[in-house]
């Protein structure tokens, strides 16, 4: 189904699907550690904040319809951080394990290394549920990195995380030039 797939950068309409979409996975999963959905207003909030910061926001959008979105944000504020950034990516549940998240990972990577960034890390929640999350990772290029256990407790049990990490434009192979 990958054929009829649009990746672009995501726009205010969007909002309605993309929490949509987030809602559904903190409700029912255990890839976000979150336990309430957040509403559109805060979402709305998210996103513009994640894109005034200058990382990229994308969506997946078929037959008219957002299926999933990916964007890049700080791993963490501190500013030797500056050249790392975390991924996240949500596919609505009717249209997961069809490709989309691939395309979706393989356009946040490329618009990550077009502005200069050396690391992407997958802080992936409750791993040994979310498979599908390490295995989309694994086969674009992220290798694992660390795992913290008992990381989580959600629908009352602990949760390990994985963390995976994909070197962009050389990683730590050369300095960068500011
Ligand atoms: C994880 C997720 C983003 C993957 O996107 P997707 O569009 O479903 O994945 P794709 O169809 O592109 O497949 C990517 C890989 O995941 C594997 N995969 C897909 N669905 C799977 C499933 N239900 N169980 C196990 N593996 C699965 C595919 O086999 C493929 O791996 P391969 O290279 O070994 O064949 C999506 O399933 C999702 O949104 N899951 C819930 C939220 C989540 O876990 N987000 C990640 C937060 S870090």
């Amino acid at each position: 189904m990958t054929g009829g797939v649009r990746i672009r950068p995501v726009r205010p309409a969007d909002l309605p699907e993309i929490t949509a979409i987030y809602s559904h996975a903190v409700l029912t999963g255990t890839a976000s550690y979150e336990y309430d959905p957040p509403g559109l207003d805060e979402m709305t909030k998210r996103f513009e904040t994640n894109a005034a910061n200058g990382f990229p926001c994308i969506v997946a959008q078929v037959d008219g319809r957002v299926q999933g979105y990916a964007y890049a944000s700080h791993f963490r504020t501190r500013p030797a951080y500056r050249f790392m950034v975390e991924d996240s990516i949500y596919i609505s549940p009717d249209a997961q394990g069809q490709g989309i998240g691939t395309l979706l990972l393989g356009e946040l990577l490329a618009r990550c290394e077009a502005l200069g960034f050396r690391q992407m890390i997958a802080v992936i929640g409750d791993a040994g549920v979310n498979l599908a999350s390490a295995r989309l990772h694994a086969a674009m290029g992220f290798a694992e990195c660390g795992r913290i256990a008992g990381s989580g407790f959600k629908f009352g049990r602990w949760c390990d995380t994985l963390l995976m990490q994909r070197a962009l434009n050389g990683g730590a192979q050369t300095l960068p030039e500011n």
